[in-house]
């Protein structure tokens, strides 16, 4: 018997050293520890043997036992071991360094102006901020001194929401909590920020009405803006996104947030002032409406109006990008209609 387990300790040893795999190793473990294990019939064999064989052939056979099995276990570790590096080594790694076959996107043509224009004021020493979304009706009507039952609250007809707030209606929303975000502005260090944002009105939609559409806001607040300001700022802003001297008028316009408040029109690009259905025949159009802010909008958000005073404007971002690309229906772009939609380019 004895005899026996030093063959089969020879066996083992010669078998696992022709292991490759973690299957292979289980058959082997079959082979000598499973039911007909060679190892298992030995132990079978013991009944055979009288009382005092049995005890020194017993322990010998389960010796060998815990050895093969302590081995079969350390080899099992190993083998696992063998086969992750395998199989990460033959995984697909991503190669930065392929040239892509995939088709580049494009940005939105309100995106492209967008960018442009916070370019220009970047140069300018701008901040450009981001409006929420959902606001409260506090900062979308009473911050920007539209009372409650004031008829301005009709001219937006608004999205309300069932936790009483609202999709705002214009980007005058984030005045308020822009001024208190900064606060007043250092003597000589005026408080300029730029804050583009998707707006809300529940509008009929057709060529040109939106429910959805952009706008970009604009303010500078310090001890000493003058309408001068502004109107050398929203000269600067049209001159560079239309790459050429544009016509505009002021003229008396009323928004309960500025005093005095203006609609600053351009001529129209698309018919060159002779009058189209764009413009309603007039051949201007509004694109720029500004002011004074009010000292009630300044001191609601936090400003002295004795000490500073400020302009704002609201720039019909949507309305900008029609002009700019010759764009008749403002219902290309939220159309998903990428075919038109790439024609953009800058
Ligand atoms: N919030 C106004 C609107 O959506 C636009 C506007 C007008 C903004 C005058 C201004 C401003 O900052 O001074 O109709």
């Amino acid at each position: 018997m004895l005899e026996n387990l030093e063959k089969i300790k020879v066996r083992f040893q010669e078998e696992l050293n022709a292991v490759n795999s973690t299957e292979e190793l289980e058959k082997i473990r079959v082979s000598f520890l499973g039911k007909k294990g060679l190892v298992t019939d030995e132990l079978k064999n013991l009944r055979n043997l009288d009382a005092e064989a049995k005890k020194t052939a017993g322990m010998q056979v389960n010796l060998l036992k815990e050895e093969i099995e302590e081995v079969i276990v350390t080899y099992q570790k190993q083998l696992e071991e063998k086969e992750y590096q395998k199989q990460i080594e033959s995984t697909e790694r991503f190669d930065f360094s392929i040239p892509s076959s995939v088709e580049v996107g494009t940005l939105h043509p309100i995106t492209i102006v967008q960018k442009q224009i916070e370019d220009i004021f970047k140069t300018m020493g701008f901040i450009i901020e981001d409006g929420l979304e959902i606001q409260t009706e506090y900062n979308n009507f009473e911050a920007v001194n539209i009372p409650k039952n004031h008829p301005a609250r009709d001219m937006q007809d608004t999205y309300y929401l069932e936790n009483g707030q609202l999709l705002k209606t214009h980007t005058s929303a984030a005045q308020n909590t822009i001024m208190r975000k900064y606060g007043a502005p250092k003597p000589g260090e005026p408080l300029k920020v730029l804050f583009p944002g998707r707006c809300f009105r529940n509008e009929n939609i057709d060529a040109s009405h939106e429910n959805t559409f952009f706008q970009l806001e604009g303010m500078m607040i310090g001890d000493d803006i003058s309408i001068s300001n502004l109107i050398y700022f929203m000269k600067v802003l049209l001159t560079e996104v239309f790459q050429r001297d544009v016509k505009v008028r002021l003229r008396p316009g009323f928004f309960p947030f500025v005093e005095p408040g203006f609609e600053l029109d351009i001529n129209c690009l698309i018919c060159g002032g002779d009058g189209c259905p764009t413009c309603k025949q007039s051949g201007w159009l509004e694109l720029l409406p500004c002011g004074m802010i009010h000292p009630n909008v300044l001191r609601m958000g936090g400003i002295d109006p004795d000490k500073y005073t400020g302009f704002a404007f609201g720039l019909g971002l949507t309305r900008l990008a029609m002009m700019k690309y010759n764009i008749k229906d403002i219902r290309l772009f939220n159309s998903g209609n990428l075919k038109q939609l790439k024609q953009f380019t800058k």
